[in-house]
């Protein structure tokens, strides 16, 4: 059976002029694949977990929980209790038939990184190497890692490119760094394939109001103007309105999450493909201010949100945008879900609920 469909793909390959090869790995790309999901019960995880199941593949899902919540996990998919820093479960969990690995699995505030870099050091260097070391014993050698725009620091040019020079200004930054250079020598030394991912702003939920769990103790912005609008907290502040900038606060690139989730398949099925490691921007070179994501929630939710202007935030630059060009022409991947309305009305649903 598998020759006769060779033959008709050699045969309609020929017929339109293309490579028989890349038809046949098209082919065998289109397959099913099992991945592994490390942190997949998280904000971003648990929205890549539902991207990869709507696209057909087999997912377990890893998760220690400490950040990650039950109710984001599908009753479809395997699920394994344990932490990154436990290499046997590691090991374990990719000898179950894994095709390929997405880790999301990391501390990420900022802020705390640099009073606790220790538990930065461990969770998010520590974990990651168990995971590469046993990616490299177990054979299975396709990575999606999570990596972040805190890797280039204070910008030099924008919109950021990936050469870009990086220069990280948080250890919760170096440590994401740290990880793309070991996947680099991972990548000579052992036959490592990756993508490597570098965030933008992460924002949004699900607009089909699927995964619905909400972050523990948020620290980014819209979550915390959301919790305003609810009352969870008294008002916004906002960190500076002296930027050089059209309304003085700081302007970010804000990219929807399931945006975000789409490129993992990408990702994943540019590595199937035989795809070489790459290292990607994902944002959508589009600027919206502190202040216009305030008043674009206002107009959104017809609330009046409660705020207030401070004192800059140490380490904030005026403007972040990157350029998602690289990752277009690579993968294919465009953001569509990450217009202001959509990034609003979908977290605002889901803060509602
Ligand atoms: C956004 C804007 C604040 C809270 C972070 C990480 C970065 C990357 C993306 C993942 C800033 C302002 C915020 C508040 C405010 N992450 N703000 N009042 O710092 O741009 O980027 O997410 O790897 O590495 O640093 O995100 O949501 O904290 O802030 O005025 O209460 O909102 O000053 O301009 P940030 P953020």
């Amino acid at each position: 059976m598998k020759a006769e469909i060779c033959v008709i793909i050699i045969f309609s390959s020929w017929q339109k002029n293309q490579k028989p090869l890349i038809c046949i790995l098209n082919y065998l790309w289109r397959k099913k694949m099992h991945i592994l999901v490390i942190g997949g019960a998280g904000y971003i995880g648990s929205h890549v977990v539902k991207a990869l199941v709507g696209a057909k593949h087999k997912v377990t899902v890893f998760d220690n929980l400490s950040t990650g919540l039950e109710m984001n996990l599908f009753p479809e998919n395997g699920f394994i209790k344990a932490d990154i820093l436990d290499y046997g479960a590691v090991k374990k969990a990719l000898q179950n038939k894994v095709d390929a690995v997405v880790h999301l699995a990391a501390k990420k505030a900022v802020g705390e990184s640099m009073e606790k870099p220790e538990k930065y050091a461990l969770n998010n260097i520590c974990g990651t190497l168990n995971i590469l070391n046993a990616m490299a014993e177990t054979g299975v050698n396709k990575l999606v890692f999570s990596s972040s725009a805190a890797v280039y620091g204070n910008p030099e040019y924008l919109p950021i490119d990936e050469k870009h020079p990086v220069n990280p200004v948080s250890f919760y930054g170096f440590t994401k760094l740290d990880i793309e250079n070991y996947m680099r020598w991972y990548g000579q030394l052992k036959g490592l394939r990756f993508v490597s991912l570098r965030y933008f702003n992460a924002v949004g939920y699900d607009e089909e109001g699927i995964v619905r769990g909400l972050e523990k103790n948020p620290q980014n912005l819209l979550p915390i103007v959301m919790e305003a609008l609810l009352g969870k907290r008294s008002k916004v502040q906002i960190f500076g309105n002296d930027y050089d900038t059209r309304d003085g606060t700081c302007i970010r690139d804000y990219i929807h999450v399931s945006d975000l989730a789409s490129a993992h398949v990408s990702a994943l099925e540019y590595m199937a493909k035989g795809g070489e490691s790459q290292i990607l921007n994902l944002g959508t070179e589009t600027g919206i201010s502190v202040l216009e994501m305030i008043k674009a929630t206002e107009a959104a939710t017809g609330c009046k949100v409660p705020y207030e202007f401070a004192g800059r935030r140490a380490g904030d630059p005026a403007v972040i945008l990157a350029t998602p060009a690289k990752a277009h022409e690579i993968l294919g991947w465009k953001a569509v879900h990450s217009s202001v309305d959509n990034i609003i009305k979908s977290t605002w649903k889901a803060y509602n609920a």
